[in-house]
């Protein structure tokens, strides 16, 4: 059993927003993934609701994901790009989404989501 739950996991990336003024922090919801065996059980869910309790714990205010747009909006992610957020790379707007863990997180916050180096390496 604990071999199987290794197998499914759920990191969180920090990235920063880059603005014109500056950079804002936020955290990226990635990579996450469940053995194919033990999906559709509820266990993404679970890896993505503890997650966000977790950021929400350490005072993270912004989470962004760019991922499948008919499973993260379930958690309340809405589309990135009407809330002035864009990827640093090509990928089509509905698969970029984000959280505001707080109300009014994204106030004046706008920009470019800056990933680390290895994450533009698999883009
Ligand atoms: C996406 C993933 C993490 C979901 O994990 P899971 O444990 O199967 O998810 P849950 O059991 O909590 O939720 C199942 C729901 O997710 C939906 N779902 C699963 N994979 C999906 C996909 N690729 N696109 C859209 N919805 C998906 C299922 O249809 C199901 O919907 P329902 O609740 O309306 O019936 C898992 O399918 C996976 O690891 N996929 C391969 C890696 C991957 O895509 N990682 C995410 C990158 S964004």
């Amino acid at each position: 059993m604990l071999r199987k739950v290794g197998y499914n996991f759920i990191l969180k990336t920090p990235v920063r927003i880059e603005e014109a003024g500056g950079a804002a922090p936020a955290l990226a919801l990635a990579p996450m993934a469940v053995l194919p065996s033990c999906q559709d059980q509820g266990i993404g869910s679970a890896l993505v609701k503890h997650g966000l309790n977790e950021c929400r714990k350490l005072g993270h205010k912004i989470v962004v994901v760019v991922g499948h747009p008919e499973y993260y909006p379930r958690f309340g992610f809405a589309k990135a790009g009407e809330k002035g957020l864009k990827l640093p790379f090509e990928a089509p707007d509905e698969v970029f989404m984000v959280l505001e863990l707080v109300p009014d997180a994204l106030s004046g916050v706008k920009g470019t989501v800056e990933y680390p180096p290895a994450f533009h390496a698999v883009t």
